[in-house]
């Protein structure tokens, strides 16, 4: 129950198994055709998403460096490390960044981006990290932010490494210009593979004016694409879990995917309230693929999560940069279902009780049932 990497299902395991191949022969175009066609659905694109052999962070790099040139003029919306992390990407690579920040726990309105966006005035792109994984918050507003951005003729990129599959972000519909995810969260796909999305406004810049980047060219990734190739060696075996992973998500279907992880999210948002346990987000801005809560006064973070572990087998994550030892963080992504919220709530019921921090199990159990 990690907010990442998540359960790799058996069928997407075992996809990897196959036999390595060349990566320049027909039937590694097969797999990358296929791949490309699935993420259709993943994005609600008509255009091809690309898929680069590197984690999250590199899809995010990727789309800093093919957007942001230097002296731009960037909105950054900043309410945890995922954020924080993006605004300092998009100055290596030479913006002149506007942080637009909020607590942990909350997101920034959208008047005080509003407000960003006209006083900086010729702003060039905007960027936001959809669903903060550290705090366990998702902006409500992207489909807002993007006509913002597009109202004053600005790129719009948004990180969803935590949250498309779990979510739906109709990328061509909504006006997003990249939007990056990670293979290990929602898709319950291995680390190590990051796909984007890219627009035809975001395609021509990056065709007209070239980013000073090799491996992270989105240009050249969509040049070698055309022939069914990668320009640089692919993680084969990664590619033959994304392209099952992705069959699952067909199957399935993007909405029921997004109406299964609200389910989930709201019975672990009921199991904490039965323990009497404070979600760190606000309500409103709750997220449905990371929860994250306080820890009751009185139990050390290392070893209650130890403890689940060890003795129940359940992995959960720990509180990152100031909020470290003060909250865990449940992931509720990918291959979750009601089997994984119950083991969840007894797990944790269980530990909690063993270190002093008594709950109710009928209640757990009656938020569970409801
Ligand atoms: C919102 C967000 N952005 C970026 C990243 C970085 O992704 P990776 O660890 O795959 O590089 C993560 C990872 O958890 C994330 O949740």
């Amino acid at each position: 129950m990690l907010p990442g990497p998540t359960n790799v299902p058996d069928r997407i395991r075992y996809a990897m198994i196959k036999a390595m191949v060349n990566h320049r022969s027909e039937t590694f175009t097969r797999t990358l055709r296929s791949v490309t066609e699935k993420s259709r659905a993943l994005f609600q694109t008509e255009g091809d998403p690309l898929v680069l052999t590197s984690s999250g962070s590199g899809g995010v790099e990727a789309a800093v460096w093919n957007i942001v040139r230097p002296g731009d003029k960037v909105i950054v919306l900043v309410s945890g490390e995922f954020g924080a992390r993006l605004a300092e990407t998009v100055e290596l690579a030479g913006g002149e960044v506007t942080r637009v920040s909020s607590e942990p726990g909350t997101v920034p309105s959208i008047e005080s981006v509003e407000e960003a966006v006209r006083k900086a005035q010729g702003v060039k792109s905007v960027f936001v990290v959809h669903n903060e994984t550290s705090g366990g918050t998702a902006v409500p507003y992207i489909e807002r932010l993007a006509s913002l951005a597009a109202d004053v003729g600005a790129f719009f990129v948004v990180d969803a490494i935590s949250s498309l599959g779990g979510y739906a972000l109709p990328v061509d519909r909504w006006g997003i210009d990249i939007c990056v995810t990670g293979s290990q969260k929602c898709l319950a796909a291995p680390p190590g593979l990051a796909l984007l999305s890219v627009s035809r406004k975001a395609t021509d810049l990056i065709r007209k004016n070239p980013p000073r980047v090799r491996y992270f060219d989105l240009g050249r990734q969509m040049d070698f694409l055309t022939h069914g190739e990668t320009p640089f060696t692919p993680a084969v075996s990664l590619y033959y879990a994304l392209e099952e992973a992705l069959s699952w998500l067909v199957e399935e279907g993007l909405e029921n995917r997004v109406q299964r992880h609200a389910l989930h999210a709201r019975q672990l948002y009921s199991m904490l309230d039965a323990m009497d346990l404070k979600p760190l987000a606000d309500p409103k801005v709750r997220s449905n693929t990371v929860i994250a809560a306080w820890y009751p006064q009185g139990v050390d973070d290392k070893v209650f999560r130890k403890k689940l572990s060890d003795e129940q087998d359940i992995v959960v994550g720990a509180g990152v940069g100031s909020l470290k030892g003060k909250v865990f963080r449940i992931g509720s992504m990918g291959d979750v279902s009601s089997t994984h919220v119950n083991r969840t709530a007894s797990a944790m019921s269980l530990t909690f009780q063993k270190m002093g921090y008594s709950v109710d199990w009928n209640r757990v159990a009656a938020a569970l049932a409801a």
